[in-house]
């Protein structure tokens, strides 16, 4: 099973780098990120977070429906970009990384995304509610950010103390 880095984990503040090869490594490895998530109870889990420095992440905001569940839906995103974002919303957010941590953060209600697919397609999907506030989370861990980063000042303050304490940092 992939080991999921924590906060304050340095590797969680790089850079990720576009994916090039869309192969059989590459669909393997989409497996093991989703099943790290899937063992963790989580809706989305980027590669960064487990250490590999890629532009992709998955999403299932729906791991409360059984498995072969026609409703159920696992998302794999790959050399994404984020645009059109319209809206205000702030839901509860956690993270794999920052482990329990939940606030409310500030983002857009709804956004476009453009991306790969497993097999190299280009494709397009316009998300509202959750799927847009997950798409988000996720997206800024491939630039470095931390859910905690878009708190206002003084929560940040309060969270990184809490999370000193919790981690015993
Ligand atoms: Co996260």
């Amino acid at each position: 099973m992939l080991e999921i880095l924590k906060y304050p984990n340095t590797r969680l503040r790089e850079i990720s780098k576009p994916v090039e090869a869309f192969d059989s490594d590459l669909h393997e490895y989409l497996d093991e990120l989703a099943k790290a998530m899937y063992s963790q109870n989580g809706i989305g889990l980027a590669a960064p977070q487990v250490g590999t420095l890629n532009r992709l992440f998955v999403i299932d905001v729906t791991p409360q429906l059984e498995e072969g569940d026609p409703n159920r839906k696992r998302y794999e995103f790959i050399n994404p970009v984020l645009s059109d974002g319209a809206g205000k919303t702030a839901i509860e957010e956690a993270c794999l990384s920052v482990p329990g941590i939940v606030e409310k953060v500030s983002r857009k209600e709804e956004i476009s995304i453009q991306y790969q697919d497993r097999n190299g397609k280009q494709r397009q999907l316009r998300a509202s509610g959750i799927l847009s506030v997950a798409i988000q989370h996720e997206n800024d861990h491939l630039d470095g950010i931390l859910f905690i980063d878009r708190l206002s000042p003084l929560k940040r303050k309060l969270v990184k103390r809490r999370l000193k304490r919790d981690l015993q940092l």
